[in-house]
């Protein structure tokens, strides 16, 4: 289980740090694997830094996060190595998480590389995983700048999913897609959920897209979660007044 508890974050900027920005205020949550948890509210109420809290890449101001029962907040970088391959992210853009001078296949072995993969074996891996993604092998000796946003995106899920994650950060993993690449990578990322019991955290302006993918739903404004609970009672009558319009906008 990841666990969040009582996370926040304050951002400090302008002259001397002066001015004050509480993105996170206090948050908690429990992901199970296998559990696909839906994070939603209007732009700019903090989902994308609790989801880089979540994998260390922005540093809690206060508050605990913990893996699998292990406090990793503090931990250092070096014992933290352990943990890392087991909560990866993915992003909206997901060009930003490939080297453009790289063709997909270089960053894809270099991964394979860095998990410690004998050569020997690197083919046989890439292929069930390109499989796996419906990434044709082709498109791998091409640059970012030569392919699609979709096939950049899958080439970014078969890296990640060689770490073997246990818990994914998806942050608006699909927004940036046609409508038929996105149910796809959506399809692909509901059955790695249940069949590999990834635990996933699917932050989402698009709350039908929620609907489909999400078992339950917290519902974020202005750094704190003011609504949680199922998909369907969350979408069908939620509780806030913010949530209902958010609703009445799909
Ligand atoms: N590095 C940063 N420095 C200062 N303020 C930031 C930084 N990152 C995010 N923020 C601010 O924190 C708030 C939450 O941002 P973000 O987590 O990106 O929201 P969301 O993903 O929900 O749109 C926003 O007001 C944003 O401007
Ligand atoms: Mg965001």
């Amino acid at each position: 289980m990841l666990e969040l508890i009582g996370v926040s974050k304050t951002f400090h900027t302008g002259f001397m740090g002066r001015n004050r920005k509480v993105a996170v205020d206090g948050v908690s949550l429990q992901l199970k694997e296998g559990e696909i948890l839906g994070l939603v509210g209007e732009s700019g109420c903090g989902k994308s830094t609790l989801g880089r809290m979540a994998v260390r890449l922005l540093r809690p101001s206060s508050g605990r996060i913990v893996l699998d029962g292990k406090d990793v907040t503090g931990l250092p970088e070096r014992q933290f190595r352990e943990y890392r391959r087991r909560i990866q992210i993915i992003f909206q853009h997901p060009e930003s998480a490939l080297d453009p001078h790289f063709t997909l296949m270089d960053s894809i072995r270099e991964s394979f590389n860095r998990l410690g993969i004998p050569k020997s074996e690197q083919q046989a891996v890439l292929e069930r995983l390109a499989d796996e993604v419906s990434l044709p092998l082709d498109i791998l000796d091409r640059y970012p700048g030569q392919v699609s946003g979709g096939e950049i995106q899958r080439a970014v899920l078969t890296r990640v999913f060689a770490f073997k994650p246990r818990y994914l950060i998806l942050d608006e993993p699909t927004s940036m897609l046609d409508v038929s690449v996105q149910a796809h990578i959506l399809q692909l990322l509901r059955k790695k959920a249940r069949e590999d019991r990834v635990g996933m955290l699917f932050i989402s302006h698009d709350l039908e897209v929620v609907r489909a993918m999400c078992d339950r739903v917290m519902v974020m404004k202005e750094g704190r979660i003011v609504e949680e609970g199922p998909v369907e009672k969350i979408m069908s009558a939620p509780d806030t007044p913010y949530m209902q319009v958010l609703v009445r906008n799909v």
